[in-house]
């Protein structure tokens, strides 16, 4: 390659490694996988070894990515945050071996630990106390998290034990557990908000939200892994971390004190399959040379230690092709491409569909249709669309075109200056925005109409007989039983429900409007700081705002709502069917006696109907489940609960609880 070819290519490489570091640190939306990100590093890294005189002082292999954000203080390291040399190969772990071996003139002994998929934090203790808690930033500065770290219940605030230094800092990987994420972005999707892509994004996303509350709902976790101080209390790294594990540090389950490279290639094999079973995210395995004598010797380069180096696992790969894309309409109208897939196996599931994201990605892969692409599961749930095999690709072949009308009712697709989407602005006409307000209003945690699932939501819309939530409540029994799947039974007890309904609580009720950004605990806090709807609907910005969790953002979506027509006109017709928006709510959905229990009520009562049985239930921080399952704590069982039930529950070694008993319960 000559000199200008060269200089030309690494300046576009550091254009697009820029963008991308951007992308991934500030945010948290990357577009490629880090092994892609990694090629193009290596590249722009080989360029410049070549023609050194190519190297610009800013050039990305200069530094780490930076994740500094304007709204935190920003604090300096007491020791730069260094970041890791990786690599997918065991050659080069050899040859890391080797190279360390050369340097200190015998082999060492070695720790391995997986490595953790999250965003790294560097804490400071001074006197036993946590005082700092700081993002990696550029490495040099990073951002003062302190008051959102202090929400991680596996960070001790205070430490003790002994040979604790007076002054010393822990490094470690925050992360959410993957099921902690599921969640997340399951109640994310209700509420018709962008998912985020993979645990790693959403722990970074909370990190650096501005709001510490907001930050303790969310499961967040933490390993650590580095002790740096002046007074440690042991000469390697090995016992320093167990002792940091003995003043009270979640510091890494798994870890190996390994006697030279044999074991630790040994651990790199067993590892590769074994760290999928664990509840967290793992993407390779860190290792460090144990002594600290040692690491003195090897030293740091600019970027990273000579005395470590991150292996990474390649994520699984599978070669398939593309046979056509839906456009999937959601609740809020966001417009997401499904790519369906020639059947392919895949980390031992067979895939059929994935992920897309948005035009943009679609864009960047140049899709057509019949191509050969490569389907990548990584941290991800649902696989994605890696590569594109562009020799294979047949002649004639179509593109993939985003489209620019709602594939549903036709109507021009809107894209947001700074965002990724395009949305059907129709609310009120396109049928999946309907049919999905629908289906979360019946939900669970909204109105609980345990009969209407969402095929009989798209049932029932189709065949005419509802085109709006207050609908349901204008159902006749025969409309009903007269449908396709239900007989008299189900419609007997469709509307048993949807009448029993109107009694739930005005939380709830708030909840199941689906107001864009009204979740369930800002529902809670809605329901709580206005007795009434029609106080909540007349509230101003200032009174919005002045409640606790309730942001501009809130309060423009919700004053956005009631001064729609349309939504006025749907509350006074589910008023006029008896529906009553108010009253009291029952703080302490959290830490109240039955926190965390999950209850079924079966049968009927002496003293209390079945409604205000579940009411005592949530109020005690329990939740109401329909069906038992092994998950279930206890029922509360009256008078008739059914054999079926009953059989169940012995069967599953779930406990029958009186009326009475559960008083008691409540009542401690
Ligand atoms: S040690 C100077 N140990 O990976 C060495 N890092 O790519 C300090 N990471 O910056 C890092 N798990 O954010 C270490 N068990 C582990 C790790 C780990 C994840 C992260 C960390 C680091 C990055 C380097």
């Amino acid at each position: 390659m000559k000199l200008a070819d060269a200089r030309k290519r690494a300046r576009e490489l550091r254009k697009t490694i820029d963008e991308h570091n951007h992308r991934y640190y500030v945010l948290n939306q990357p577009i490629i996988t880090d092994f892609e990100f990694d090629l193009l590093l290596n590249e722009l890294q080989a360029l410049e070894k070549k023609f050194p005189q190519l190297v610009t002082p800013d050039s990305p292999t200069m530094r780490v990515g930076s994740d500094l954000t304007a709204e935190f203080l920003q604090s300096e390291h007491s020791w730069p945050m260094l970041s890791l040399g990786n690599t997918y190969s065991i050659e080069e772990v050899t040859e890391f071996g080797a190279r360390v071996s050369r340097t200190l003139g015998y082999e060492p002994q070695y720790v391995c630990e997986l490595k953790y998929d999250g965003v790294s934090i560097s804490l400071t203790y001074e006197n036993g106390l946590l005082v700092r808690a700081v993002t990696r930033g550029d490495g040099t500065v990073g951002d003062d998290v302190t008051v959102n770290v202090r929400t991680i219940r596996s960070i001790p605030v205070r430490v003790s034990g002994t040979g604790i230094p007076a002054s010393f800092a822990v490094r470690g990987e925050i992360y959410l557990p993957r099921k902690g994420f599921e969640e997340m972005n399951a109640a994310r999707q209700a509420l018709g908000e962008p998912l985020f892509a993979n645990p790693r994004n959403a722990a970074a996303g909370t990190l650096k939200l501005l709001d510490p509350r907001m930050v303790a709902s969310r499961p967040l976790d933490c390993f650590l892994y580095y002790l740096l101080g002046k007074e440690l209390p042991a000469d390697n790294h090995y016992d320093n971390i167990m002792a940091a594990r003995s003043w009270g540090f979640r510091t890494p389950d798994i870890i190996q004190l390994c006697g030279g490279m044999d074991e630790v290639i040994s651990f790199l094999r067993l590892w590769e399959d074994e760290r999928k079973r664990l509840p967290y995210d793992t993407d390779g395995v860190v290792i460090k040379v144990n002594s600290l004598a040692a690491q003195g010797i090897l030293g740091v380069t600019a970027k990273s230690p000579r005395w470590a180096i991150a292996f990474k696992y390649a994520a699984e790969q599978a070669v398939t092709r593309l046979l056509s894309v839906d456009f999937q309409v959601g609740r809020t109208g966001n417009v997401t491409p499904v790519a369906n897939l020639e059947p392919v196996l895949l980390a031992g599931t067979t895939v059929k569909r994935a992920s897309l994201h948005n035009s943009d990605q679609i864009e960047l892969l140049g899709l057509h249709y019949g191509d050969s692409v490569t389907v990548e599961k990584g941290g991800e749930i649902i696989p994605k669309i890696v590569g594109v095999d562009t020799f294979s690709r047949l002649p004639g072949s179509e593109a993939v075109i985003f489209p620019q009308e709602c594939p549903e009712c036709g109507t021009p697709l809107v894209r947001n200056e700074g965002e990724a989407n395009h949305y059907c602005p129709d609310y009120l006409h396109c049928p999946p925005q309907i049919t999905g307000r629908i289906i979360h209003f019946v939900s669970r945690k909204a109105m609980d109409i345990d009969g209407l699932g969402e095929e009989t939501v798209e049932l029932l819309y189709r065949s005419g007989l509802v085109r709006n939530m207050a609908d349901l409540y204008y159902l006749k029994h025969e409309q009903l039983a007269s449908l396709d799947r239900l007989g008299d039974k189900s419609a007997s007890n469709i509307l048993a429900e949807l009448n029993s309904s109107l009694s739930a609580p005005w939380h709830r009720k708030l909840f199941a409007l689906g107001i864009r950004h009204v979740g369930e605990t800002v529902a809670r806090v809605l329901a709580s700081g206005f007795t009434d709807i029609d106080a909540l609907m007349k509230a101003t910005d200032e009174e919005l705002t002045d409640l606790p969790e309730i942001g501009p953002r809130i309060s423009a979506s919700v004053r956005e709502y009631f001064a729609d027509p349309d939504n006025i006109e749907t509350i006074s017709r589910l008023r006029a069917a008896g529906m009553r928006f108010g009253g009291a709510i029952q703080r302490a959905a959290s830490g109240g006696p039955l926190e965390g229990k999950r209850v079924v009520i079966s049968g009927t009562f002496k003293n209390f109907t079945r409604d205000q049985l579940k009411e005592a239930v949530e109020a005690a921080g329990g939740k109401i489940s329909s069906s038992v399952s092994g998950n279930t704590s206890f029922i509360i069982a009256g008078s008739d609960m059914g054999p079926a039930k009953r059989a169940k529950a012995t069967d599953l070694g779930v406990p029958l609880v009186s009326e009475d008993e559960f008083l008691k319960m409540v009542e401690e």
